[in-house]
Protein backbone atom coordinates (compact mmCIF):
# COMPACT_ATOMS: atom_id res chain seq x y z
CA UNK A 1 0.00 0.00 0.00
CA UNK A 2 1.10 3.14 -0.80
CA UNK A 3 0.06 7.36 -0.34
CA UNK A 4 -0.69 7.46 3.23
CA UNK A 5 -1.01 10.88 3.78
CA UNK A 6 -0.54 11.36 7.16
CA UNK A 7 -3.95 13.04 7.86
CA UNK A 8 -6.83 11.40 9.64
CA UNK A 9 -10.31 11.70 9.86
CA UNK A 10 -10.40 12.16 13.94
CA UNK A 11 -14.04 12.26 14.79
CA UNK A 12 -17.70 11.86 13.71
CA UNK A 13 -20.99 13.19 14.80
CA UNK A 14 -24.69 12.39 13.76
CA UNK A 15 -27.90 14.64 14.26
CA UNK A 16 -30.87 13.92 13.33
CA UNK A 17 -34.57 15.29 14.25
CA UNK A 18 -37.07 13.71 16.73
CA UNK A 19 -39.78 12.63 14.12
CA UNK A 20 -40.02 9.84 11.96
CA UNK A 21 -42.20 8.72 9.43
CA UNK A 22 -42.54 4.99 8.68
CA UNK A 23 -43.36 3.67 5.06
CA UNK A 24 -47.48 2.88 6.01
CA UNK A 25 -47.40 6.46 6.89
CA UNK A 26 -46.30 8.06 3.98
CA UNK A 27 -47.91 5.63 1.63
CA UNK A 28 -51.07 6.62 3.52
CA UNK A 29 -50.98 9.81 2.69
CA UNK A 30 -49.64 9.32 -0.64
CA UNK A 31 -53.05 7.33 -1.17
CA UNK A 32 -55.00 9.90 0.16
CA UNK A 33 -53.63 12.77 -2.00
CA UNK A 34 -54.18 9.93 -5.07
CA UNK A 35 -57.87 9.10 -4.54
CA UNK A 36 -58.49 12.85 -3.75
CA UNK A 37 -57.02 13.81 -7.11
CA UNK A 38 -58.54 11.09 -9.28
CA UNK A 39 -62.29 11.39 -7.30
CA UNK A 40 -61.60 15.81 -8.36
CA UNK A 41 -60.59 15.35 -11.86
CA UNK A 42 -63.46 11.64 -12.32
CA UNK A 43 -64.82 13.86 -15.38
CA UNK A 44 -60.96 14.83 -17.17
CA UNK A 45 -59.74 10.89 -16.57
CA UNK A 46 -63.26 9.82 -18.16
CA UNK A 47 -62.73 11.59 -20.94
CA UNK A 48 -59.37 10.38 -21.42
CA UNK A 49 -57.54 13.84 -21.17
CA UNK A 50 -55.85 13.31 -17.38
CA UNK A 51 -54.45 10.29 -16.46
CA UNK A 52 -55.48 8.82 -13.26
CA UNK A 53 -52.78 8.96 -10.69
CA UNK A 54 -51.42 5.35 -9.19
CA UNK A 55 -51.11 5.06 -5.53
CA UNK A 56 -48.18 3.64 -3.69
CA UNK A 57 -47.13 0.74 -1.62
CA UNK A 58 -45.12 0.46 1.21
CA UNK A 59 -44.18 -3.95 -0.21
CA UNK A 60 -43.24 -1.80 -3.02
CA UNK A 61 -40.90 0.94 -1.70
CA UNK A 62 -38.59 -1.81 0.84
CA UNK A 63 -38.80 -4.02 -2.09
CA UNK A 64 -36.92 -1.63 -4.99
CA UNK A 65 -35.21 0.75 -1.96
CA UNK A 66 -34.39 -1.39 1.16
CA UNK A 67 -36.50 2.43 3.16
CA UNK A 68 -38.51 1.64 6.11
CA UNK A 69 -38.41 4.37 7.94
CA UNK A 70 -36.99 8.50 7.60
CA UNK A 71 -36.31 11.39 9.81
CA UNK A 72 -37.79 14.44 9.01
CA UNK A 73 -37.68 17.56 10.48
CA UNK A 74 -41.72 17.95 9.81
CA UNK A 75 -44.12 14.84 9.67
CA UNK A 76 -47.10 16.52 10.12
CA UNK A 77 -46.77 18.79 7.37
CA UNK A 78 -44.97 15.96 5.12
CA UNK A 79 -48.12 13.74 5.56
CA UNK A 80 -51.21 16.51 5.24
CA UNK A 81 -52.61 15.35 2.07
CA UNK A 82 -53.37 19.27 1.13
CA UNK A 83 -49.56 20.11 1.82
CA UNK A 84 -47.21 17.49 0.86
CA UNK A 85 -44.32 19.77 2.05
CA UNK A 86 -42.56 20.21 5.50
CA UNK A 87 -43.59 23.58 7.21
CA UNK A 88 -40.12 25.09 8.51
CA UNK A 89 -41.21 28.63 9.84
CA UNK A 90 -38.84 31.17 8.92
CA UNK A 91 -36.64 32.53 11.05
CA UNK A 92 -35.43 36.43 11.86
CA UNK A 93 -32.16 36.32 10.35
CA UNK A 94 -30.74 36.40 14.23
CA UNK A 95 -31.68 33.54 14.92
CA UNK A 96 -29.26 30.64 14.14
CA UNK A 97 -30.98 29.10 10.88
CA UNK A 98 -32.28 25.58 10.93
CA UNK A 99 -29.54 24.05 8.43
CA UNK A 100 -26.68 25.90 11.10
CA UNK A 101 -28.61 24.40 13.73
CA UNK A 102 -28.42 21.00 12.62
CA UNK A 103 -24.93 21.58 11.67
CA UNK A 104 -23.89 22.56 15.08
CA UNK A 105 -25.21 19.57 16.94
CA UNK A 106 -23.52 16.97 14.59
CA UNK A 107 -20.18 19.38 14.73
CA UNK A 108 -20.37 19.06 18.63
CA UNK A 109 -20.39 15.63 19.12
CA UNK A 110 -17.53 15.20 16.02
CA UNK A 111 -15.66 17.35 17.76
CA UNK A 112 -16.10 15.89 21.30
CA UNK A 113 -15.13 12.80 19.51
CA UNK A 114 -11.77 14.13 18.49
CA UNK A 115 -11.42 15.93 21.37
CA UNK A 116 -10.84 19.08 19.58
CA UNK A 117 -12.19 22.65 21.07
CA UNK A 118 -13.43 25.28 18.83
CA UNK A 119 -10.06 27.23 18.71
CA UNK A 120 -8.43 24.44 17.37
CA UNK A 121 -10.66 24.72 14.14
CA UNK A 122 -9.16 26.41 11.56
CA UNK A 123 -11.84 26.01 9.05
CA UNK A 124 -15.32 24.82 8.05
CA UNK A 125 -16.86 23.45 4.95
CA UNK A 126 -20.53 22.82 4.75
CA UNK A 127 -20.62 20.66 2.16
CA UNK A 128 -23.84 19.43 1.02
CA UNK A 129 -27.22 18.27 -1.61
CA UNK A 130 -29.01 21.24 -0.65
CA UNK A 131 -28.36 24.51 0.25
CA UNK A 132 -30.88 26.57 2.55
CA UNK A 133 -30.30 30.15 0.89
CA UNK A 134 -27.53 31.36 -1.30
CA UNK A 135 -25.49 33.57 1.56
CA UNK A 136 -23.94 33.84 3.56
CA UNK A 137 -21.99 31.02 3.27
CA UNK A 138 -23.76 28.13 5.93
CA UNK A 139 -20.44 27.28 7.37
CA UNK A 140 -19.68 30.99 8.05
CA UNK A 141 -22.80 30.70 10.14
CA UNK A 142 -22.12 27.17 11.51
CA UNK A 143 -18.39 28.46 12.90
CA UNK A 144 -19.53 31.45 14.59
CA UNK A 145 -22.02 29.61 16.34
CA UNK A 146 -19.11 27.03 17.18
CA UNK A 147 -16.80 30.03 18.28
CA UNK A 148 -14.28 28.62 15.90
CA UNK A 149 -12.28 31.50 13.74
CA UNK A 150 -10.14 31.06 10.15
CA UNK A 151 -12.19 30.61 6.95
CA UNK A 152 -15.40 28.57 6.64
CA UNK A 153 -16.71 27.87 3.10
CA UNK A 154 -19.80 25.70 1.27
CA UNK A 155 -20.11 23.39 -1.31
CA UNK A 156 -22.45 21.43 -3.05
CA UNK A 157 -21.57 18.06 -5.25
CA UNK A 158 -24.95 16.05 -4.16
CA UNK A 159 -24.54 12.98 -2.98
CA UNK A 160 -21.27 13.36 -3.31
CA UNK A 161 -20.74 15.98 -1.11
CA UNK A 162 -18.93 14.72 1.84
CA UNK A 163 -15.89 13.03 -0.14
CA UNK A 164 -15.49 15.65 -2.19
CA UNK A 165 -15.36 17.68 0.93
CA UNK A 166 -12.74 15.32 2.33
CA UNK A 167 -10.42 16.05 -0.61
CA UNK A 168 -10.84 19.49 -0.30
CA UNK A 169 -10.01 20.01 3.44
CA UNK A 170 -6.67 17.12 3.03
CA UNK A 171 -5.61 19.35 0.29
CA UNK A 172 -6.25 22.67 2.62
CA UNK A 173 -4.21 21.01 5.83
CA UNK A 174 -1.23 19.36 3.40
CA UNK A 175 -0.62 23.39 1.54
CA UNK A 176 -0.27 24.49 4.84
CA UNK A 177 -3.73 26.21 5.39
CA UNK A 178 -5.14 24.98 8.66
CA UNK A 179 -4.64 22.71 11.17
CA UNK A 180 -7.71 21.24 11.92
CA UNK A 181 -10.91 21.13 9.51
CA UNK A 182 -14.83 20.20 10.73
CA UNK A 183 -16.79 19.58 7.58
CA UNK A 184 -20.37 19.05 8.22
CA UNK A 185 -23.15 18.35 5.73
CA UNK A 186 -26.88 19.33 6.86
CA UNK A 187 -29.38 17.46 4.60
CA UNK A 188 -32.63 19.07 5.03
CA UNK A 189 -34.18 16.99 1.74
CA UNK A 190 -37.54 16.79 2.66
CA UNK A 191 -37.45 20.57 1.55
CA UNK A 192 -36.53 19.48 -2.37
CA UNK A 193 -38.38 16.03 -2.14
CA UNK A 194 -41.35 16.03 -4.17
CA UNK A 195 -44.50 14.05 -1.84
CA UNK A 196 -47.23 13.95 -4.68
CA UNK A 197 -44.34 12.04 -7.50
CA UNK A 198 -45.18 7.95 -6.67
CA UNK A 199 -41.68 7.02 -8.49
CA UNK A 200 -39.68 9.48 -5.72
CA UNK A 201 -41.95 10.43 -2.43
CA UNK A 202 -40.83 7.78 -0.31
CA UNK A 203 -37.14 8.36 -0.74
CA UNK A 204 -35.48 11.37 1.62
CA UNK A 205 -35.07 12.22 4.97
CA UNK A 206 -33.20 14.58 6.64
CA UNK A 207 -30.10 14.36 8.32
CA UNK A 208 -26.58 16.03 9.39
CA UNK A 209 -22.92 14.34 9.70
CA UNK A 210 -19.97 16.37 11.03
CA UNK A 211 -16.20 15.36 10.62
CA UNK A 212 -12.82 16.35 11.74
CA UNK A 213 -9.74 16.35 9.76
CA UNK A 214 -6.42 16.86 10.52
CA UNK A 215 -3.04 15.69 11.05
CA UNK A 216 -2.49 12.39 12.51
CA UNK A 217 0.35 14.00 15.34
CA UNK A 218 -2.34 16.31 16.31
CA UNK A 219 -5.24 13.63 16.77
CA UNK A 220 -6.11 12.58 20.01
CA UNK A 221 -9.59 10.87 19.56
CA UNK A 222 -10.15 7.22 19.95
CA UNK A 223 -11.52 5.82 16.55
CA UNK A 224 -8.89 7.37 14.24
CA UNK A 225 -8.51 6.82 10.46
CA UNK A 226 -5.96 7.62 8.26
CA UNK A 227 -6.92 8.64 5.25
CA UNK A 228 -4.70 6.79 2.67
CA UNK A 229 -6.13 7.97 -0.42
CA UNK A 230 -9.08 10.26 -2.00
CA UNK A 231 -9.99 10.64 -5.21
CA UNK A 232 -13.05 11.91 -7.43
CA UNK A 233 -15.12 11.86 -10.86
CA UNK A 234 -17.62 13.76 -12.29
CA UNK A 235 -19.43 12.79 -15.43
CA UNK A 236 -22.24 15.48 -16.39
CA UNK A 237 -25.88 13.67 -16.31
CA UNK A 238 -29.45 14.79 -16.13
CA UNK A 239 -30.47 11.71 -15.27
CA UNK A 240 -30.90 13.60 -11.26
CA UNK A 241 -31.50 17.04 -11.14
CA UNK A 242 -33.51 20.08 -9.88
CA UNK A 243 -34.16 23.45 -11.54
CA UNK A 244 -34.76 25.48 -7.96
CA UNK A 245 -32.76 28.92 -8.51
CA UNK A 246 -32.59 32.55 -8.38
CA UNK A 247 -32.95 32.65 -11.84
CA UNK A 248 -36.64 31.13 -11.69
CA UNK A 249 -38.21 34.27 -11.10
CA UNK A 250 -36.49 35.55 -14.55
CA UNK A 251 -38.84 32.67 -15.90
CA UNK A 252 -42.19 32.87 -13.94
CA UNK A 253 -43.92 30.65 -16.07
CA UNK A 254 -42.34 27.59 -14.20
CA UNK A 255 -42.59 28.59 -10.75
CA UNK A 256 -44.00 25.73 -9.04
CA UNK A 257 -43.44 23.21 -11.73
CA UNK A 258 -42.35 19.83 -10.55
CA UNK A 259 -38.57 20.45 -11.75
CA UNK A 260 -38.08 22.84 -8.96
CA UNK A 261 -37.93 19.69 -7.11
CA UNK A 262 -35.89 16.54 -7.34
CA UNK A 263 -36.34 14.93 -10.19
CA UNK A 264 -34.78 11.80 -11.57
CA UNK A 265 -34.65 8.93 -14.01
CA UNK A 266 -33.85 6.00 -11.55
CA UNK A 267 -33.54 3.28 -13.80
CA UNK A 268 -30.89 5.40 -16.29
CA UNK A 269 -28.91 6.33 -12.87
CA UNK A 270 -29.00 2.67 -11.73
CA UNK A 271 -27.80 1.60 -15.01
CA UNK A 272 -24.94 4.14 -15.98
CA UNK A 273 -23.85 5.09 -12.18
CA UNK A 274 -23.25 1.49 -10.96
CA UNK A 275 -20.23 1.00 -13.64
CA UNK A 276 -18.99 4.51 -13.46
CA UNK A 277 -18.31 4.35 -9.41
CA UNK A 278 -17.94 0.35 -9.69
CA UNK A 279 -14.83 0.61 -12.20
CA UNK A 280 -13.92 4.22 -10.24
CA UNK A 281 -13.68 2.46 -6.41
CA UNK A 282 -11.83 -0.46 -8.29
CA UNK A 283 -9.39 1.51 -9.96
CA UNK A 284 -9.09 3.76 -6.73
CA UNK A 285 -8.22 0.53 -5.23
CA UNK A 286 -5.44 -0.81 -7.83
CA UNK A 287 -3.97 2.22 -7.82
CA UNK A 288 -2.96 1.82 -4.29
CA UNK A 289 -1.57 -1.58 -4.41
CA UNK A 290 -4.55 -2.74 -2.39
CA UNK A 291 -7.21 -6.10 -3.72
CA UNK A 292 -10.37 -7.30 -1.91
CA UNK A 293 -8.91 -9.21 0.81
CA UNK A 294 -7.90 -6.09 2.12
CA UNK A 295 -10.67 -4.41 2.26
CA UNK A 296 -12.68 -5.31 5.90
CA UNK A 297 -15.78 -2.24 5.13
CA UNK A 298 -16.93 -0.41 2.55
CA UNK A 299 -19.23 2.99 3.87
CA UNK A 300 -21.13 3.47 0.91
CA UNK A 301 -23.76 6.32 -0.32
CA UNK A 302 -27.10 5.25 0.91
CA UNK A 303 -29.52 5.52 -2.26
CA UNK A 304 -30.36 2.05 -2.50
CA UNK A 305 -30.01 -1.45 -0.84
CA UNK A 306 -29.54 -3.11 -4.22
CA UNK A 307 -27.26 -0.93 -5.64
CA UNK A 308 -25.20 -1.11 -2.50
CA UNK A 309 -25.02 -4.98 -2.96
CA UNK A 310 -24.06 -4.59 -6.49
CA UNK A 311 -21.33 -2.33 -5.85
CA UNK A 312 -19.62 -4.04 -2.53
CA UNK A 313 -20.14 -7.60 -4.94
CA UNK A 314 -17.96 -5.79 -7.57
CA UNK A 315 -15.49 -4.54 -4.89
CA UNK A 316 -15.13 -7.86 -2.92
CA UNK A 317 -15.89 -10.29 -5.20
CA UNK A 318 -18.82 -11.38 -3.25
CA UNK A 319 -22.12 -10.85 -2.66
CA UNK A 320 -21.67 -8.49 1.22
CA UNK A 321 -22.04 -9.83 5.00
CA UNK A 322 -24.33 -6.75 6.67
CA UNK A 323 -20.39 -6.22 8.16
CA UNK A 324 -18.55 -5.72 4.91
CA UNK A 325 -20.99 -3.14 3.76
CA UNK A 326 -23.36 -1.82 6.30
CA UNK A 327 -26.68 -0.30 5.15
CA UNK A 328 -28.67 2.51 7.25
CA UNK A 329 -30.86 3.02 4.59
CA UNK A 330 -33.78 1.16 6.01
CA UNK A 331 -33.68 3.58 9.20
CA UNK A 332 -32.99 7.04 7.82
CA UNK A 333 -33.99 7.10 3.92
CA UNK A 334 -31.94 8.55 1.36
CA UNK A 335 -29.90 11.43 3.22
CA UNK A 336 -27.61 12.78 0.58
CA UNK A 337 -24.02 13.46 1.50
CA UNK A 338 -24.83 11.99 5.02
CA UNK A 339 -25.76 8.42 4.52
CA UNK A 340 -22.13 7.29 3.85
CA UNK A 341 -21.13 9.24 7.13
CA UNK A 342 -23.71 8.11 9.02
CA UNK A 343 -22.82 4.17 7.73
CA UNK A 344 -19.43 5.09 8.90
CA UNK A 345 -20.19 6.83 12.23
CA UNK A 346 -22.43 4.04 13.46
CA UNK A 347 -20.01 1.72 11.86
CA UNK A 348 -16.05 1.92 12.78
CA UNK A 349 -15.80 1.33 16.68
CA UNK A 350 -15.55 -2.27 16.15
CA UNK A 351 -12.34 -2.76 13.46
CA UNK A 352 -9.21 -3.16 14.39
CA UNK A 353 -5.70 -1.22 13.94
CA UNK A 354 -4.66 -1.71 10.64
CA UNK A 355 -7.90 -2.39 9.26
CA UNK A 356 -8.63 -0.92 5.70
CA UNK A 357 -12.55 0.74 4.94
CA UNK A 358 -13.29 2.50 2.10
CA UNK A 359 -15.88 5.47 2.23
CA UNK A 360 -17.58 5.95 -1.27
CA UNK A 361 -20.11 8.36 -2.51
CA UNK A 362 -22.00 9.57 -5.30
CA UNK A 363 -25.19 10.51 -7.21
CA UNK A 364 -26.37 13.84 -9.08
CA UNK A 365 -23.87 15.02 -11.62
CA UNK A 366 -22.85 12.19 -11.83
CA UNK A 367 -20.18 12.70 -8.98
CA UNK A 368 -18.45 10.37 -7.03
CA UNK A 369 -15.63 10.49 -4.54
CA UNK A 370 -13.36 7.40 -2.58
CA UNK A 371 -11.60 7.73 0.44
CA UNK A 372 -9.32 4.94 1.34
CA UNK A 373 -8.86 4.53 5.16
CA UNK A 374 -6.57 2.43 7.45
CA UNK A 375 -7.79 2.42 11.07
CA UNK A 376 -4.92 4.46 13.16
CA UNK A 377 -6.47 3.77 16.80
N1 LIG B 1 -45.44 2.14 -5.47
C1 LIG B 1 -45.77 1.05 -6.21
N2 LIG B 1 -45.27 0.83 -7.44
C2 LIG B 1 -44.41 1.75 -7.95
C3 LIG B 1 -44.04 2.90 -7.22
C4 LIG B 1 -44.59 3.07 -5.94
N3 LIG B 1 -44.28 4.12 -5.18
N4 LIG B 1 -43.19 3.62 -7.98
C5 LIG B 1 -43.01 2.96 -9.14
N5 LIG B 1 -43.77 1.82 -9.12
C6 LIG B 1 -43.89 0.82 -10.18
C7 LIG B 1 -43.64 1.39 -11.54
O1 LIG B 1 -44.81 1.93 -12.10
C8 LIG B 1 -43.15 0.17 -12.29
O2 LIG B 1 -44.28 -0.59 -12.66
P1 LIG B 1 -44.31 -1.41 -14.07
O3 LIG B 1 -43.17 -2.40 -13.94
O4 LIG B 1 -45.66 -1.99 -14.07
O5 LIG B 1 -44.05 -0.37 -15.13
C9 LIG B 1 -42.41 -0.63 -11.25
O6 LIG B 1 -42.90 -0.20 -9.98
C10 LIG B 1 -40.90 -0.42 -11.30
O7 LIG B 1 -40.63 0.99 -11.32
P2 LIG B 1 -39.19 1.56 -11.43
O8 LIG B 1 -39.26 3.05 -11.44
O9 LIG B 1 -38.49 0.89 -12.57
O10 LIG B 1 -38.61 1.09 -10.03
P3 LIG B 1 -37.12 0.79 -9.65
O11 LIG B 1 -36.98 -0.64 -9.37
O12 LIG B 1 -36.14 1.42 -10.59
O13 LIG B 1 -36.99 1.55 -8.25
C11 LIG B 1 -35.97 3.56 -7.40
C12 LIG B 1 -37.15 2.96 -8.17
C13 LIG B 1 -36.10 5.07 -7.38
C14 LIG B 1 -36.02 3.02 -5.98
C15 LIG B 1 -34.65 3.11 -8.07
O14 LIG B 1 -34.71 3.35 -9.45
C16 LIG B 1 -33.41 3.78 -7.55
O15 LIG B 1 -33.14 3.78 -6.37
N6 LIG B 1 -32.57 4.29 -8.47
C17 LIG B 1 -31.28 4.87 -8.17
C18 LIG B 1 -31.42 6.07 -7.29
C19 LIG B 1 -30.09 6.68 -6.95
O16 LIG B 1 -29.13 6.05 -6.68
N7 LIG B 1 -30.03 7.95 -6.92
C20 LIG B 1 -28.78 8.56 -6.59
C21 LIG B 1 -28.89 9.93 -6.20
S1 LIG B 1 -29.95 10.32 -4.92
Amino acid sequence: MKNLTGLVVSGSGVFVPSQTINNEEIVESFNTYVARFNRDHAAEIAAGTTKALLESSSAFIVKASGIKNRYVLDKTGILDPEVMCPRIPERPDGELSVMAEMAVAAAREAMAAAGKKPSEIDGVICSCAVMQRAYPAMAIEIQAALGSTGFAFDMSVGCASATYAIHVAKGLIESGGARAILICNPEILTGHANFRERDSHFLFGDACTAMIIERAETASGVNVWEIVSSKLKAQFSNNIRNNFGFLNRCAPEGIGKPDKLFVQQGRKVFKEVLPLVGHFMTEHLAENGLTATDIKRLWLHQANIHMNIFLAHKVLGHDPSPSEAPNVIDEYANTSSAGAIIAFNKHNADLATGDIGVLCTFGAGYSAGSVILRKLS
